[in-house]
């Protein structure tokens, strides 16, 4: 006789379905991204992103002493600055005594255990609002970024980076920052690479909070078009021959066959940014009771880590920290 198969004992009771459990989401996996501007006492809500807030560098301090007594252990910062320190150049993005360099340095000093992830694009800092130089005629200039892309890398550094992001998608930026970061002495600092970065209607909230929207034009130059999933797969081959520590993808929740894709190939540690535009959707959903926020996060999680995932970025860090330490918050 034949033995009937039963799956349904595997998920028998809660003890049961833990022991089981293939995928599982823990707050080492996670990192807060959090705006910053100039100021003191300030925290501005962004208005697309109930929740998340520009915090001036003395309450930025605050929110990451709260966020280290949570576990989380790693945060990754955007600089939310007025026009009047923009140019076409990008001049304030290597600029030591700026905004950004001034937290990286207050949060290196004043919490030494957490690892701070730097941002190097032009974009927060550019009148273009591009993440590379722009021509005249409005060409999104690649050889030319790369020195400032590497002269930016190297001053996070300096200030106390521990890891660089760069999120520009200029060819050969990682090589470039790589010599650039060892010829300076730091080794030891490492690089995420925004390997593959869709060219995505998900990052308009972002664009919000850094009021850093592309003035002319779109970024499909050098962002990738999101039908594509080969082209991942060459920008991941580029940015391991070029030294990338870990890379990540970008977004995350339409793009987890990306994230398993990548997984599989690649021998270093894979990235997921979960980014703002998917942020506010769940935000939204919850605030109007059409969904039960908490567990819809929590299964976003798990989706990240089942795509094969190791880290994931993410501006719900600080909640699923708060509900994996078994804390109840109001959304
Ligand atoms: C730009 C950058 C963007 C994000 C991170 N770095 C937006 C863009 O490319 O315009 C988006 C992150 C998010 O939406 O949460 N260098």
């Amino acid at each position: 006789m034949e033995i009937p198969i039963r799956p349904r004992r595997n998920r028998a009771s809660q003890a049961i379905r833990n022991l089981v459990q293939e995928n599982r989401v823990t707050v080492d996996d996670l990192v807060m991204p959090l705006f910053i501007l100039e100021g003191t006492g300030i925290k501005s809500e962004i208005k697309s992103m109930p929740g998340i807030f520009r915090y001036s560098p003395d309450l930025l301090l605050e929110e990451c002493k709260e966020l280290v007594a949570l576990g989380i252990k790693a945060v990754v910062l955007f600089p939310a600055l007025p026009d009047s320190l923009k140019d076409r150049v990008a001049t304030e993005s290597a600029n030591p005594q700026g905004l950004y360099h001034q937290c990286l340095r207050l949060l290196k000093k004043e919490l030494p255990e957490l690892c701070l992830i730097t941002d190097v694009a032009m974009d927060p800092y550019s009148s273009d609002g591009h993440d590379g130089l722009v021509s005249a005629e409005g060409e999104i200039l690649n050889d030319e970024t790369l020195e400032i892309l590497a002269r930016q890398a190297v001053s996070q550094a300096q200030a106390g980076a521990d890891i660089i992001a760069p999120s520009d998608m200029m060819d050969g930026r990682v090589e470039v920052i790589r010599r650039a970061l060892d010829e300076a002495g730091f080794t030891k600092v490492g690089i995420l690479s925004y390997t593959a970065k869709y060219a995505s209607a998900f990052y308009g909230p972002f664009r919000d909070a850094l009021d850093s929207a592309p003035k002319k034009g779109d970024k499909k130059t050098y962002q990738m078009d999101p039908a594509n999933v080969k082209e991942a797969i060459r920008e991941l081959n580029l940015d391991l021959s070029e030294g990338a520590d870990m890379v990540m993808v970008k977004p995350g929740l339409p793009y987890l066959d990306v994230v398993r894709a990548l997984a599989e190939l690649s021998d270093v540690p894979v990235a997921v940014y979960n980014v703002s535009g998917e942020y506010a959707m769940l935000k939204a959903a919850g605030q109007n009771g059409w969904l039960d926020y908490k567990k819809a996060v929590l299964e976003t999680m798990t989706a990240f880590k089942r795509a094969g995932a190791s880290l994931i970025l993410t501006y719900h860090a600080k909640e699923v920290a708060q509900w994996l330490a078994g804390v109840e918050i109001l959304v």
